[in-house]
């Protein structure tokens, strides 16, 4: 009980259990560094204030750093009657150094202290899942590049629709993540502001300079309103929900590719080191990797809902239920970036089946839009085109013929007007080649995207 920062006011123990209960120490020990980061600008402005010498300072800084070493080779004993992360090493130093480790808290509160780190916490964070997103693009781009002209059947409902090129398909992919990208940038300049100096709520009397621990630390501003800035999580509420966008988006390629890699369509290998086997049958070869990306995005938005939640009657200012924001956002961030790096690790591996996606696309009647634009192009308004089409379709589907494989005589019992240059847009190759246009399928248009994705990359 003696050893509490805050036991001057208190005769009882904590109870054993309540002890438990409320430390945080167990999950937030992982801020650390940020911590004393944080710490070390602390001291430094309040020796720039002239509230510490020169020399409180440089020994507070000394002993910061030597537990912060202390950590890092596992030789700092977390307690858990100091409760969390931050009177854990508060407690250390002034073991280390003395009575000088106990001016450090001087104009602070651990409610600035605690919205600082996590911000500190997140920069990094976010950079690394930056990072992880553009090279999972990265690779995405090289797939779509090899395969800016491989032909695969392009679906709605499920159901054959349109041939497309797996380069384009590819190219879908990664427009979803720039904007995840775009977003993550975005939440990055809210997260990049510092609460420290808000004090408990109201600020402190001490004569600090805001300013000059903003940029000790790096970050872009100082929060306006001392209230806010304590209790303000909107920053962590805004990653999770970017967060749970991206994982959205991963679970839909997930899908895709556990699709593709079952025998019903067979389009893609996943590589052997990102399968598993069964441990029954001896043929299996389970696409792992993408089933628990799709099954850790149910966990993800879950993350965002407790927040959402946490946060939604809680009074100003700071309120004990902020440390429950910890768990919900660290969890998130470890298996977003573990889903990321398994992406952008599993692109190159990917085995493209081109001749079964072009078996594919040749069943299913794909280029029946092109044949009605075909008679369009001779003088058939639309309307009637697709009846037209439409009965040579049934026809195909009665004799058991795709339209490419319908002789002249064939096609023209639908329409006189069909001439032998049909066979050009029945052709799969036709088909893709004439959506030439920015954001259509051909394989010149394929190229020319990924082009100009990579100079919106440089540009960001
Ligand atoms: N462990 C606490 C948290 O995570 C730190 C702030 C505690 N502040 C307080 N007044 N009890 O939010």
């Amino acid at each position: 009980q003696t050893d509490k920062p805050w036991a001057g006011r208190f005769t009882a123990p904590t109870d054993a259990f309540v002890e438990v209960f409320t430390a945080s120490v167990g999950f937030d020990k992982r801020l650390y560094k940020h911590d004393i980061a944080g710490s070390i600008a602390h001291a430094r402005m309040l020796a720039h204030v002239g509230v510490l010498s020169e020399a409180e300072r440089d020994t507070i800084v000394d002993g910061l750093r030597a537990i912060e070493q202390d950590i890092e080779r596992g030789e700092f004993a977390w307690s858990t009657s100091l409760e969390d992360v931050h009177m854990n090493i508060e407690a250390r130093l002034t073991d280390r150094i003395g009575d000088i480790g106990k001016k450090l808290h001087t104009g602070r509160s651990r409610n600035d202290q605690v919205a600082t780190d996590i911000r500190l916490y997140l920069r990094d964070e976010m950079q690394v899942m930056q990072a992880e997103v553009t090279r999972l693009i990265e690779g995405l781009l090289g797939l779509a590049e090899e395969e800016a002209g491989t032909i695969m059947p392009g679906f709605t409902h499920l159901q054959t629709a349109q041939p497309v090129t797996f380069g384009h398909h590819m190219l879908a992919w990664v427009e979803m993540l720039l904007r995840d990208l775009a977003r993550l940038r975005d939440a990055y300049q809210r997260v990049n502001v510092l609460p420290l100096g808000a004090a408990a709520l109201a600020g402190t009397t001490y004569p600090i300079d805001r300013l000059f621990t903003a940029r000790e630390l790096g970050f872009a501003g100082v929060a306006e309103n001392s209230l806010d800035a304590v209790s303000d999580r909107d920053f962590a509420i805004e990653l999770v929900s970017d967060a749970s966008v991206l994982m959205m988006h991963l679970s839909r390629f997930s899908e895709e590719l556990i699709l593709w890699s079952s025998a019903q369509f067979d389009f893609v290998d996943l590589g052997d080191s990102f399968c598993t086997g069964s441990s029954i049958m001896p043929q299996k070869k389970n696409p792992d990797v993408p089933e628990l990306v799709r099954g850790k995005t149910g966990r993800i938005y879950g993350h965002l809902m407790s927040l959402l939640t946490l946060m939604k009657a809680q009074p100003l200012a700071y309120n004990k239920d902020n440390q429950e924001d910890k768990e919900p956002l660290f969890d998130t961030i470890d298996n977003v970036k573990g889903c990321l790096k398994l992406y952008a690790d599993m692109m190159p591996q990917i085995q493209v089946k081109r001749d079964n996606m072009y078996e594919a696309a040749r069943r299913g009647f794909s280029t029946a839009t092109d044949l009605a634009d075909y008679l369009v192009r001779k003088g058939v308004a639309f309307r009637d085109a697709h009846e037209i089409v439409g009965k040579a379709v049934r026809y195909g589907v009665d004799n058991d013929k795709d339209l490419s494989e319908m002789s002249l005589d064939e096609l023209q019992q639908f329409s006189n007007v069909i001439e032998p240059d049909v066979f050009e847009v029945l052709t799969l190759e036709g088909s893709v080649a004439a959506r030439n246009h920015i954001g259509g399928t051909a394989p010149e248009q394929v190229r020319a995207a990924i082009i100009r994705v990579r100079t919106r990359l440089e540009q960001l």
